[in-house]
């Protein structure tokens, strides 16, 4: 029995193979490539030890799918292919709509034809919108008042899911809501590697450090926070990996589940942009020259998880704390510099 990974080559992907393979799971990766790199496989392989299944190839690609569910004996997916830049969103609304929406009907259209029903799915805090209050429950509204098509293509998946489940009880869903991730894995073999300007502030921040950008632009001092900027809760993207397989197993331990299994994946900390730049200068003893200006179209002023529920559910909880996880990230860059 394997796990599909799709997205597997990516940021989150590639950590979380890392994880699976120590837990013992056996998978295969099905990525286009379209924002990461084949060299990510390598360097997984590099710390796993050992030969990595990777099939090239779109989720929106049916026929190419039905290969693969066809040559491999898949039993669940753990579904990280997506498209994930806001702004580009907001320029290129259908690409994104296409991409994620109808790239995720594809593949639950071709799961079900294969009577594979167990899936875990990449969603994002963003689907809250601004939150009422913080730190946000799972049961707090979705849906209102997101700003950007990326984030709203992950509103829709949810309520697809959550429609199929009410379709078919034999599915078995879980829809992991991420807060910030950052960091990097310690061997400093797989990061987060953006392409371009980044659009956000950890790899931002370490190219700065890194002297690849000149200096880092905070987005507004005049918000209701501690210090006026920002605050969000970074959950280190090792802690994220494991609590896929903390996911995996809970579907795999469960007979049936009442309804989707729906759950934040964050430390329940918020820091500012201001205290994340501090910390980072800490671990890395090079200041990061940093403007403040406007702020950005769309950003909220505060966000952060209450983790609770994964606690309970899953028996997973965050462990890497905010200096763990600038060190790593900027372990990551200097080793990176490209
Ligand atoms: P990433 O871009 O590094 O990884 C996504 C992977 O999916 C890439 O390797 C890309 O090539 C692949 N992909 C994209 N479209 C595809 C398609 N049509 N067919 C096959 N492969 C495709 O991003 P990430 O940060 O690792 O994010 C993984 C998932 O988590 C995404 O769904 C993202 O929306 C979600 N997410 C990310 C964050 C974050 O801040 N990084 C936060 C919340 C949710
Ligand atoms: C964090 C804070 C900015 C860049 C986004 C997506 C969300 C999810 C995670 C995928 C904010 C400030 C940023 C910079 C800055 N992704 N900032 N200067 O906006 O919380 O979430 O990534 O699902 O959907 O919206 O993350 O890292 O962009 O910003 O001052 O150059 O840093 O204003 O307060 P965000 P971010």
């Amino acid at each position: 029995m394997k796990i599909l990974v799709t997205g597997g080559v990516g940021y989150i992907g590639s950590h979380t193979l890392v994880e699976l393979s120590q837990a013992g799971y056996d998978f295969v990766v099905y990525d286009n490539l379209v924002n990461s790199s084949k060299i990510a496989i390598d360097r997984v392989y590099k710390i796993i030890g050992k030969d990595i299944s990777f099939e090239e190839g779109d989720i929106r690609d049916t026929k190419r799918l039905k290969e693969i569910f066809a040559k491999y004996d898949i039993d669940s997916v753990i579904h990280f292919a997506g498209l994930k830049a806001v702004g580009e969103s907001v320029e290129k609304p259908l690409y994104y709509y296409d991409n994620n929406v109808t790239g995720t009907i594809k593949l639950l259209e071709i799961m079900k034809e294969f009577n594979c029903k167990n899936i875990v799915f990449s969603s994002s805090a963003t689907v809250y919108g601004e939150p009422k209050k913080v730190p946000i429950t799972e049961d707090a509204q979705t849906g209102i008042g997101i700003t950007n098509p990326y984030g709203r293509s992950k509103y829709f998946i949810e309520e697809i899911l959550k429609d199929l489940y009410k379709s078919d009880d034999k599915w078995k869903i879980a829809i992991l809501r991420y807060f910030n991730p950052i960091g990097a894995h310690e061997s400093s073999l797989i990061g987060e590697d953006p392409n371009g300007i980044p659009n956000n502030l950890m790899p931002y921040i370490s190219q700065v450090a890194v002297g690849k950008l000149k200096e880092l632009q905070v987005f507004g001092d005049d918000y209701d926070t501690k210090d006026g900027t920002g605050v969000r809760d970074y959950i280190h993207v090792v802690d994220l990996a494991e609590a896929h397989v903390k996911a995996l197993e809970y579907l795999n331990s469960q007979e049936k589940l009442d309804k989707p299994l729906i759950v934040n994946l964050g430390t329940g900390k918020g820091y500012s942009v201001l205290e994340l730049v501090k910390t980072f200068e800490k671990v890395s003893k090079v200041k990061v020259s940093y403007n403040i200006t406007t702020r950005r179209a769309g950003d909220i002023a505060i966000l952060y998880a209450n983790p609770k529920k994964a606690k309970d559910l899953l028996g997973w909880e965050a462990k890497r704390d905010i200096e763990q996880m600038c060190r790593d990230s900027w372990n990551w860059q200097r080793g990176n510099k490209k």
